[in-house]
């Protein structure tokens, strides 16, 4: 079985913003995301740029993982972002405004060029129509591990923005989309995080969206606020009642008396021993988080 590598709260860091970053080392995130893109200003993005070096040198230990947001390859910063995001051997980096496979293939091929190891991934945005409509094609790079292609992150605010749709509390108008993202991963293999919630000072409202972003099958969420960590890692980790089920279905399994069975009776429910497969990944995800 694959390790699982726990991405529940992925936090945005604008490159440009010294204090913020000074805070990476004390945040309880499984991820942060060094942002040279949306949240960086066109006269700062040079600068921002050349700080990344120090930003990595800084943190030679590294808590939690550490992605790169670049600019897009069709913009006049791309190219340098990727060649100086590479440089510092970060645990992904971040394509946006990926379209096709075609643009995964291209940043990869680069990486390659550039002996860039391959613990550097490629995660990608998806936030165009385009991607929507390719995604199944984007996603199956990730059975191909020379793609490097390791995540997809749910660009919400680009959608709404290309789309048109109205943004609601349920996000109603989106959930159709997001669903087709996260099946598209599981077809790919690779790990599926939710869209920003623009409110971060309202909380009971971010509680509720990591809730049903977990129900939907997302494995965590990105994040622009450190108040919004504690909220995403609790709703991305299995809760208590799941590890007991979970364990239950693996005692279960575990009788001599069920030694050899396809399928048991536990509690008045069928258990069959694909759910025997599911409690086993749900346990050693919960190890992994230490919950
Ligand atoms: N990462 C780390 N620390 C952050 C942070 C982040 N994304 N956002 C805020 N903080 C820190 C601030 O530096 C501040 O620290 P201080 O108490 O030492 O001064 C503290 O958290 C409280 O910040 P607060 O005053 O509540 O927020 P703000 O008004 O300064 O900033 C935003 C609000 C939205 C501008 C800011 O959170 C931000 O830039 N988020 C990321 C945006 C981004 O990257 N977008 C691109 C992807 S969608
Ligand atoms: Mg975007």
């Amino acid at each position: 079985m694959e390790t699982y590598r726990p991405r529940r709260s992925v936090l945005y860091i604008p490159a440009s913003n010294d204090k913020a970053l000074a805070k990476i080392a004390q945040l309880a995130c499984d991820a942060v995301i060094i942002d040279l893109e949306d949240a960086v200003a066109p006269a700062d993005k040079i600068a921002a740029r050349a700080k990344l070096a120090g930003i990595f040198a800084g943190h030679s230990e590294r808590r939690c993982e550490l992605v790169v947001r670049i600019n897009a390859l069709a913009t006049e910063w791309g190219a340098d972002d990727l060649l100086a995001a590479a440089g510092c051997e970060p645990d992904g980096i971040l394509l946006p405004k990926v379209d096709t496979p075609r643009d995964l293939l291209e940043a990869g091929d680069v990486l390659d060029d550039n002996f860039a190891p391959d613990s550097v991934k490629l995660w990608a945005m998806i936030e165009t129509p385009k991607a929507l409509l390719n995604i199944g094609a984007i996603a199956e790079l990730g059975r191909d591990p020379a793609s490097r292609l390791n995540c997809f992150v749910a660009g919400t605010n680009d959608l709404v923005k290309e789309t048109g749709i109205l943004v609601t509390p349920d996000r109603r108008y989106l959930v159709p989309w997001l669903m087709q993202m996260v099946l598209a991963a599981r077809a790919g293999g690779i790990d599926m995080l939710d869209g920003v919630s623009n409110d971060f000072r309202d909380l009971d409202a971010f509680t509720q969206e990591c809730a049903e972003a977990a129900a939907m099958g997302f494995d965590g969420k990105s994040l622009i606020h450190p108040a919004q960590i504690e909220a995403a890692n609790r709703a991305f980790a299995p809760s208590a009642e799941a590890v007991a089920e979970a364990l239950s279905v693996k005692e279960a399994f575990a009788l001599a008396e069920n030694a050899g069975k396809g399928v048991i009776a536990l509690n008045g429910r069928m258990v069959e021993r694909l759910h025997l497969a599911q409690a086993e990944k749900l346990l050693a995800k919960a190890a992994a988080i230490g919950s």
